[in-house]
């Protein structure tokens, strides 16, 4: 059966009110997971949080399995924590490194990653070291099998970048790691509620994700999945009352399987929330989710593209719904915008945060787009039409904040932004803040100048 993309933009409330392009930043909620999370609250608050804990403790339990079920492992291997980020974490500070060791990683590893392995570098003088991109710019997996070496103490990838569309073939990287026998750690925060994941077919070893993006759970909410035959590895790098058994004298045991990772006090509102998003996504199947995402990425890169003056800069041979895109003469930021003036949810990539893809590509940062399954061709058509109007938009917005600021400051009117916005420290956020704040695009412009 097709999906019902009306019936699930009924379900999802922000529909109503916005284009949300950004969900590699965070999706929109449905209603069923509202509900789920906000009925915990307010039960919590009618009979107290522990006690309202133990009445859904059959449905958090659940969370576990459906959690198991969406990356096709068991629900003893799940772990849960605050974010993305610190399940890696979890992961990644449990292998305990030695000098000499080393980290392979691909050009579109995300930040925080590649910040814990300088971290390691530098604390236990790991090398860490960048696999090339192959022809399609994704990561390569002839040169990676060249690199693996008996030194080599992990294999960490990024399956979907935050900065672009690329699919890194995952599969093929968790080929060559298990032949080498050498654990592979697996970032699927951008694939994960986007891409069928199995665990068991891909080949890693521990894989992450995020509630709040393409899976449409709450913020503040992530998960780690371990395949139990590697549990012996790894040592968690903190310990607590849940990870652990205090045996009663000086020493303690950890609990089995992946509960070893997780800390006792949790967010019980976003556990269920996550449940619901991850069961809703079960439901309408990852398979069908995967090509309308997909869909949506390629018309929309292709309408960019036709665009004059405007191009997609995605790498890979497989792309998904995360399209990054520049418009010549204006920047990211601007365009970003342009397009919140019109009430299209967009964000843009930061060349910090993709410092090897910076070094080699240079091309950050670009407006990021990133639709799900509920946002309708349309909504991409007019997105698009905004992007087209995006330079007479910005430079009418330029005239008229340099109106505003030459009445103010007693300067000469000019096309160019004033000086003044030039200043170092004056970022991104001020220019969109201004741009919406002035621009003819909100309906009026913000400033009443004489004359
Ligand atoms: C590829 C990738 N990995 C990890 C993260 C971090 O996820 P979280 O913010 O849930 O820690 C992000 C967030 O954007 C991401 O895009």
């Amino acid at each position: 059966m097709g999906m019902d993309v009306d019936a699930l933009r009924q379900e999802t409330p922000g529909c109503a009110n916005r284009v949300h392009l950004n969900n590699a930043g965070a999706g929109l909620l449905s209603r069923r997971t509202l509900e789920a999370m906000t009925g915990h609250l307010r039960l919590e608050a009618a009979v107290g949080g522990y006690e309202a804990a133990a009445q859904q403790a059959g449905k958090i339990e659940q969370t576990y399995a459906a959690v198991a079920e969406l990356v096709g492992g068991r629900a003893a291997e799940v772990a849960l924590f605050d974010n993305s980020t610190h399940a890696w974490n979890a992961a990644f500070y449990s292998l305990g490194f030695r000098p000499g060791d080393r980290i392979l990683t691909g050009r579109s590893e995300y930040g925080s990653n590649v910040l814990a392995y300088l971290q390691v570098a530098q604390r236990h003088g790991v090398e860490v070291v960048v696999v090339p991109d192959d022809e399609w710019g994704q990561l390569d997996t002839v040169a990676l099998a060249g690199m693996i070496d008996e030194r080599t103490r992990l294999i960490g990838v990024s399956h979907i970048p935050t900065g672009g569309g690329l699919v890194n073939p995952v599969a093929e990287i968790g080929r060559l790691s298990r032949a080498a026998g050498v654990p592979f750690l697996l970032d699927a925060t951008q694939s994960v509620g986007q891409l069928p994941l199995d665990v068991t077919e891909i080949g890693c070893d521990m894989l992450t994700g995020t509630g709040r993006k393409f899976l449409r759970g709450p913020r503040g909410i992530g998960f780690l999945w371990v395949r139990s035959e590697t549990l012996h590895q790894l040592e968690p790098p903190v310990v607590d009352i849940e990870s652990a058994v205090w045996d009663g004298a000086r020493g303690f045991t950890w609990q089995p399987g992946a509960k070893r990772f997780e800390s006792w006090e949790k967010s019980y509102s976003n556990v269920l929330g996550l449940n619901e998003a991850v069961r809703q996504a079960l439901e309408l199947g990852l398979d069908q989710i995967a090509r309308r995402c997909a869909e949506l990425g390629s018309r929309l890169r292709e309408r960019l593209d036709a665009l004059p003056g405007v191009g997609c800069y995605d790498l890979g041979r497989e792309r998904c719904a995360i399209v990054t895109a520049k418009v010549d003469g204006l920047s990211a930021a601007e365009v970003a915008g342009a397009l919140a003036a019109e009430q299209v949810n967009v964000s843009v990539t930061s060349p910090e945060a993709s410092q090897f893809d910076t070094e080699h590509r240079g091309v950050h940062p670009l407006v990021r787009f990133s639709p799900h399954y509920y946002n309708t061709e349309a909504e991409l058509d007019r997105t698009v039409d905004v992007v087209a109007r995006a330079g007479d938009t910005i430079a009418r917005g330029r005239r008229e904040s340099s109106r505003c600021f030459s009445a103010l400051c007693g300067m000469a009117p000019t096309n160019a932004w004033p000086a003044c916005f030039r200043a170092p420290g004056f970022g991104s956020h001020s220019w969109t803040k201004i741009f919406v704040k002035f621009s003819g695009a909100t309906g009026g412009g913000g400033c009443v100048v004489p004359g």
